[in-house]
């Protein structure tokens, strides 16, 4: 099936790594996109679409995916909030097969579209998932999170859908551009049983150079 972008203005870009380039489709104007499809969930609290931007974290989760990429052929992965699919298209370059879950169905038609330009659809598969309700029936060897533990009230329900899905030798590989609050999501990781370790990518976007955190999380031996 042809996946119709048509409604939303669109512009591209060309993310370099050192052994390769993905070719991604992006919405032009994000700014007025987030506002137009702004809404109140259940509570009444605004919800914003993030999804309507890339955001420097999947980059530098990009590039840490490429410098581990071995380790990942051939394994089965779950990528969570993967937006406009940046990370898990180059978990699909280096050997893995990827489930793309996002809870916006049209984040998923952009990475759904974003994975068949750059030629990896054979190897991709996209799920509308609520990581408040996740929909799996097995553990995956790897968990993909570039930029979802911004707001408190995601990280119950991450560390929860990490219990329950990643494999006991599993990986959990999450990024996010040094916010203050990050802290509090790792200390509630560390009081469930899981350790992690992290480690900084400079990485640059529209001309800025910024700083991504990589976080590689385990069980506890
Ligand atoms: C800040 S964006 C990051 C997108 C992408 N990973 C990146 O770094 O460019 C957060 C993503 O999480 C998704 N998201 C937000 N709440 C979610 C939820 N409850 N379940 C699953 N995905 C969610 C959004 O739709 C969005 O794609």
């Amino acid at each position: 099936m042809k996946i119709q972008l048509r409604d939303y203005p669109l512009t591209s870009t060309i993310i370099k790594l050192k052994t390769g380039r993905v070719q991604l489709t992006l919405i032009e104007e994000p700014d007025w996109f987030l506002e137009q499809l702004g809404r109140e969930d259940k509570e009444g609290k605004l919800y914003l679409p993030y999804w309507t931007y890339l955001w420097e974290s999947s980059i530098g989760l990009a590039h840490h995916i490429e410098k581990i990429g071995e380790r990942l052929k051939g394994s089965h992965i779950l990528e969570i909030g993967c937006g406009f699919g940046l990370t898990g298209i180059v978990a699909c370059q280096m050997g893995a097969r990827v489930i793309f879950t996002d809870a916006e169905r049209e984040a998923l038609r952009f990475a759904q579209h974003n994975a068949d330009q750059n030629g990896v659809h054979q190897h991709a598969d996209f799920v509308q998932m609520d990581w408040n309700a996740p929909c799996f029936n097995h553990k995956f060897p790897y968990i993909l999170a570039a930029d979802v533990i911004y707001e408190e009230h995601h990280w119950t329900p991450i560390v929860n859908l990490l219990q329950g899905y990643l494999a006991p030798n599993g990986v959990a590989l999450f990024s996010e551009p040094s916010r203050s609050n990050a802290i509090g999501f790792f200390k509630q990781l560390c009081d469930n049983g899981f350790v992690h370790q992290k480690s900084i990518c400079p990485v640059t976007l529209d001309g800025q150079i910024c700083e991504v955190c990589i976080y590689t999380v385990r069980r506890e031996a």
